[in-house]
């Protein structure tokens, strides 16, 4: 069977990729330090995978630490999530998100060539296009700069990938950008953790829909867009999870390879509050308030190229993920009470 290391697999996309990664075959190895995670995932896998991956609670960053992990397993391939995500959070304490994102790359990249390992997948994002001209992106579509550190380690981490590949490593990368990862596994024992105020759209969806919120607040609308919402790019978690199978399986003479991970299709916030409406049979209160800064007005991905060269595509829909986000959040409101 084949051994898979997967960094930061106890997170929100990670842990969702550790239950594809087991129903076709692979045993995961996680390693994660649970700072952005809970047991509650790891006790939800378990149920899920019948205890079929293994958990090791190190910091990627700790160079000995992980590369005793390597020392003691081997591993046909890694695919590397461990990282901090917030946008904001990493305006307000940048060289931590240097830190942590770039370091803990670095490390796993070094480890790669030190233990030859044959493919390594990386967590990128649609982030690295800033702010098209375009609004539907194609993986050609010149990347810009981000509007933020965490932007920037993304953007930072494909540029050390690619200077990495520019000597002849001996082994492939597949860089997989997603676009709005959203919903949770159906069966409601995994899902995302937002700590604190969610930034994100969907848990603070889902949040006011449960009364952890009074209300959402759109930000903006007045952008050129029909409804003068934002447009995203919302693409079910378990379809991101299932592209790193196909990623371990794809095989190309190409040794790095870039793919967009979205649907192709756009959606805007009014829209998204309109399906959630649709699927929860509640009437979300919501209240319009000024621009976010940074946002950019609509970006989508177009997907041609992950379809045919990858083959994957999203089977699942908004409205699906939006009932699996709810299920979720309904899942954690019982639990906590
Ligand atoms: P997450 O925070 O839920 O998961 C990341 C996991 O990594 C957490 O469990 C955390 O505990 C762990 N971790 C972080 N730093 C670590 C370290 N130094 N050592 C050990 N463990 C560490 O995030 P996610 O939403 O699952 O995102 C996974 C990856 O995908 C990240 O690299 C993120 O930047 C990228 N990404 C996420 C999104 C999104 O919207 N969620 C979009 C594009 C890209
Ligand atoms: C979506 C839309 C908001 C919250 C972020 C990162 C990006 C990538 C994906 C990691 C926007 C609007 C939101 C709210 C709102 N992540 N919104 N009210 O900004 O597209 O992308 O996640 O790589 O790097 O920037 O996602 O969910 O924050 O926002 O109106 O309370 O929802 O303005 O139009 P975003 P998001």
């Amino acid at each position: 069977m084949k051994q898979v290391l997967v960094t930061g697999g106890a997170g929100y996309i990670g842990s969702h990729t550790i239950v594809s990664l087991v129903e076709q075959g692979f045993y995961p190895i996680i390693v994660d330090d649970l700072r952005n995670s809970s047991r509650v995932i790891l006790d939800g896998l378990a149920e899920l995978t019948v205890d079929r991956f293994l958990f090791i609670p190190i910091d990627i960053c700790d160079k000995e630490a992980l590369f005793r992990v390597f020392d003691d397993h081997t591993f046909d391939a890694i695919i590397h999530f461990a990282a901090y995500k917030s946008v904001g959070e990493s305006c307000e304490v940048p060289l931590q998100y240097y830190q942590n994102n770039l370091i803990g790359l670095m490390n796993v990249l070094e480890a790669c060539s030190r233990y030859s390992i044959p493919k390594f997948v990386f967590s990128s994002s649609c982030t690295v296009y800033g702010e098209p001209d375009q609004k539907q992106v194609y993986e050609t579509t010149p990347k810009r700069l981000p509007e933020s550190p965490y932007g920037f380690t993304k953007w930072m981490g494909e540029q050390i990938i690619e200077d990495v590949h520019r000597n002849s490593v001996p082994f492939q990368t597949i860089c997989l950008r997603y676009f709005n990862p959203i919903g949770a596994h159906p069966s409601g024992l995994i899902g995302e953790l937002p700590v604190g105020i969610p930034n994100n759209l969907l848990p603070y969806i889902t949040q006011t829909a449960a009364g952890i919120r009074s209300h959402l607040t759109v930000f903006g609308n007045d952008y050129p867009t029909p409804d003068g919402t934002c447009i995203r790019d919302y693409v079910h978690v378990n379809d991101v999870a299932d592209a790193h199978v196909r990623a371990l399986l794809f095989t190309s003479e190409n040794p790095l390879s870039v793919f967009n991970i979205g649907t192709g299709k756009g959606t805007s916030v009014l829209e998204m509050i309109q399906y959630f409406n649709e699927v929860s049979g509640m009437d979300l209160p919501y209240h319009i308030g000024s621009r976010r800064a940074g946002d950019i007005t609509e970006i989508f991905a177009n997907v041609s190229y992950s379809n045919a060269t990858l083959g994957w595509r999203a089977k699942r829909n908004v409205k699906e993920a939006l009932n699996d986000a709810w299920n979720w959040e309904k899942r954690q409101a019982k639990s906590n009470d």
